[in-house]
Parts: structure tokens; C-alpha cells; sequence
């Protein structure tokens, strides 16, 4: 049996249907609370695909902006927030108000899953606290994180009551994702791979394992993928002590490794480096096969080390769904 697969980012840019349907919207997070542009953007890569998991289209900010903090997203620079700036800004954040802020997420989820074929997983997601915490403090991406990794480090009981209200929120919008009918969901944590050792297990790996209790205590049946990327040898004691049922690994991630040390602990979902989908080609065949060799005898859902990046060919996607299904030439 092929392993399941979808991609990280399958929504978006590289497909002309995408770009097509962001024009109805020329505001991002406008787009994301339009159940009806939100939905389609969600269901237009299973059409021209067949995927095996549907992720919705959303994005991670969208709990900054349902806690109350100012969140833009400018065409060709990505996010721009309000950047935090001490305890006042903090306290002002109201994680009372995500379910009522973010109903017309939970609403795009409903209508996917009316549409979406039984046999297609119906993914939910948020990102992780720390990784979220780093927009709201450095005010966009593409920064070191100083400024969060310092307020961290240096008060660290300031920091701590983000990442409370963070959990609380996280909790919240992942619950009502799943009673809107999500199967699965994924804590992206993106920059999980900044932190030292400790400041990982206190700012990603305790967090974490907050948020599943309390989703498995509501939910117990629905699986948590924990996406910690690029933390190296830290995935260990992440996939050990979160108690998440899959974990999402970087293609830096030694994909022997994995098979040996995460997978008889949990579903492991990756790796391919998203540079060998874009380039297609032998070079994409020889990745994925070197990886379905690897982790293909254990639980294993096929995905990309890190999003489709834009300028991917779609071809190559197709391609790809082919090779995993075992329809392409030896
Ligand atoms: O995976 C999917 O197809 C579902 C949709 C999805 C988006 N963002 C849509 C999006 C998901 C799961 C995300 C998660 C997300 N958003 C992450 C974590 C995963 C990762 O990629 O690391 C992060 C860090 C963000 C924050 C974010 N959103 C940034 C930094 C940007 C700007 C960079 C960019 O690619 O433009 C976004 C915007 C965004 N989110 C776009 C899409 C399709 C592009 C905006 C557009 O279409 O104009």
C-alpha cells in the first residue's frame, strides 16, 4: 500500500487557479474569512491532484489577529503586525475571543467537509505558540528573532504569559476546527529550530503537550501532527514527550534517522526537500524514492520537508502523487 500524501502549502501560488481566485479578495486575511473563496482554495489542489488530505486554507496569524493584536499582510512582504512591546500590550490580548472572531474559519471547514470525498482527510491546523509568539513580537518575518528570543530568555515570566494565552487560543481554535468537522490537526511551529535546548522544551515542547492533552482529553480519537521544524536531534524528546501522534520533519532530518528513532514512537510525516520538487525531474524521482525506501515500511505520511515554494511547476506536484502511488516508471 502507498503511504498517504499531501504537501504543506498545496493551496496557493504556483496553481493559476489560485491566483485567479486571490484576485476576488485583494486582502489576504479577507480571504481567509470568506468561507466560500477560502473553501475553494482549500479544495482546488485535491481536484487537480486527488491528495489524500485536504489542509485548509487559512494561515497561522490568524490567532493574533482573533487575540485582538493588528495583523496586515502586504503584497510581496508578507505579514505586518503591531509588534508587542511589554506586559500592557500583552494583557491587552483577549484569548476569550477566538471562537466568535474566528467563526468564519470554522464555517469554511463545515463547507469543505460537505464537499470533501470521504476517502480525503479533512486537516485542521494553528501554529505553534513559540512560532506565532515571534510574529507578534518581531512585528514580521524574515528577522533573527532576537527581540523574542531575548524577552525569552531575559523575563522569562512576561514571555510566559504569551505563550498562556497563545495555549488558550490554540486550544480553542483546534477544538472548534475538529466539532466543525476537521479529522486531523497540525501545530505548525516553524521556528521551532532557534532555541537552545531548554528554552525548545520550555517554549515548544511544554506548550505543546498542553495543547494535546486538552485536544485529547475533548477529542481522544483525532490525531495531532506536531510540526517542530528544523530542531534537529531535539525531535527525540519532542516526539517523546508532547504525546502528538505524528510528527512533521524537515528535510534536514536524516530520513534513516527518523525510521529508526521517531517512527517506532510515532507516524512520521515528510521529508522531501521542497528545492527537489521544484526541480523536478530525475532529481525529484531519486529524493522520493530514496525516501519511500526509508520510510515507507512504518507509519508514514508522504510530505514535504517545508511548503511548496511558489515558483514550484505544478507538473512536478502531479508528478510526484504519481511516483508515491507506485504509477510511475521504475
Ligand atoms: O498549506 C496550505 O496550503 C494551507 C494554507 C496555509 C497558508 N499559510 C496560506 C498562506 C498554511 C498552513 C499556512 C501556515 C503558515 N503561515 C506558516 C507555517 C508554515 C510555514 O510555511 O512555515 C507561517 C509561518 C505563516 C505565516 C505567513 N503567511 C507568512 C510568513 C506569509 C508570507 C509569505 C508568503 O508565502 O507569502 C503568509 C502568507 C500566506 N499564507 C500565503 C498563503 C497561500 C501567501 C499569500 C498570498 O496568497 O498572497
Amino acid at each position: 500500500m502507498p503511504p498517504p500524501i499531501w504537501l504543506m502549502r498545496q493551496a496557493g501560488r504556483y496553481l493559476p487557479e489560485y491566483r485567479a481566485l486571490r484576485n476576488k479578495a485583494p486582502d489576504f486575511l479577507g480571504f481567509c474569512y470568506a468561507p466560500e473563496l477560502a473553501s475553494e482554495a482549500t479544495l482546488q489542489p485535491i481536484r487537480r491532484f486527488g491528495l489524500d488530505g485536504a489542509i485548509l486554507f487559512s494561515d497561522i496569524l490568524v490567532i493574533p489577529d482573533a487575540l485582538g493584536q493588528t495583523v496586515h499582510f502586504r503584497q510581496g512582504e508578507g505579514p505586518i503586525l503591531e509588534a508587542l512591546d511589554g506586559d500592557a500590550d500583552i494583557a491587552a490580548l483577549d484569548p476569550g475571543r477566538t471562537r466568535r472572531h474566528l467563526a468564519p474559519v470554522y464555517e469554511t471547514v463545515a463547507a469543505v467537509g460537505a464537499t470533501l470525498p470521504a476517502e480525503v482527510a479533512l486537516i485542521g491546523f494553528a501554529g505553534g505558540p513559540w512560532t506565532v509568539a515571534t510574529y507578534m513580537i518581531e512585528g514580521r518575518g524574515g528577522t533573527d528573532m532576537m527581540r523574542t528570543r531575548r524577552w525569552a530568555r531575559e523575563t522569562p515570566a512576561s514571555f510566559a504569559t504569551l505563550i498562556e494565552a497563545l495555549v488558550e487560543a490554540t486550544t480553542e481554535h483546534l477544538l472548534a476546527q475538529i466539532e466543525a468537522g476537521a479529522e486531523v490537526v497540525q501545530i505548525f511551529d516553524t521556528w521551532a529550530g532557534v532555541l537552545a535546548e531548554t528554552q525548545f522544551d520550555r517554549w515548544v515542547v511544554e506548550p505543546t503537550r498542553r495543547i494535546v492533552e486538552d485536544i485529547k482529553a475533548a477529542r481522544p480519537g483525532v490525531p495531532v501532527i506536531g510540526f517542530p521544524r528544523g530542531c534537529g536531534t531535539l525531535y527525540e524528546s519532542y516526539v517523546r514527550t508532547t504525546g502528538i501522534d505524528g510528527v512533521g520533519i524537515d528535510a534536514g532530518v536524516p530520513a534513516r534517522w527518523a525510521a529508526d528513532v521517531l517512527q517506532p514512537a510515532c507516524a512520521v510525516q515528510g521529508n522531501l526537500d521542497n528545492l527537489a520538487l521544484r526541480a523536478g525531474g530525475a532529481v525529484l524521482e531519486a529524493e522520493a524514492r530514496r525516501i519511500l525506501a526509508t520510510l515507507g515500511n512504518g507509519a508514514f505520511v508522504f510530505n514535504l520537508g517545508h511548503g511548496v515554494l511558489p515558483d514550484t511547476p505544478f507538473e512536478n506536484v502531479a508528478r510526484l502523487v504519481e511516483l508515491v502511488r507506485g504509477a510511475g516508471a521504475p
